[in-house]
């Protein structure tokens, strides 16, 4: 399962992400959060995570794809490659994983944890 990465020493900006707001449980939603594209997932057990919003392969929206809520597989509407939005990792290739945002809800209200470490948040996968 892939972690939440960030440095002890790297600060994070708390950004509220009104697209979020109450969607309902099983839903995902795409928003821009401070430049960078961001996928959130309210899963059917309450929890949310967040990942990179475009495509490791080549930068299609994945909000886009095609999602099923029971399993927490999106596929990918480019090349339906799927990712368990779980974690962010690749199902089909492994191999490649989506960039994880810390995030965090408080009444419905919804915040993503920008790392302010001048990197682009965005993994990329050099499989064909
Ligand atoms: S762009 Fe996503 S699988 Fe190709």
């Amino acid at each position: 399962m892939t972690e939440v990465n960030v440095a002890a020493d790297v600060d994070i900006k708390w950004v509220e992400v009104p697209e979020a707001q109450d969607i309902w449980e099983g839903d995902i939603v795409d928003a821009e959060v401070e430049g960078e594209q961001v996928v959130i997932v309210h899963h059917l057990d309450g929890t949310y995570a967040a990942f990179q919003g475009l495509c490791p392969h080549q930068e299609v929206l994945l909000a886009d794809g095609k999602w099923d809520e029971e399993t927490c597989v999106l596929a990918c509407p480019g090349h339906l490659w799927e990712f368990d939005m779980k974690c962010g990792d690749g199902i089909n290739p492994k191999g490649s994983t989506l960039y994880r945002y810390r995030v965090e809800e408080n009444d419905g209200v919804v915040r993503v944890g920008i790392p302010q470490d001048g990197e682009t948040h965005y993994n990329k996968s050099y499989e064909s």
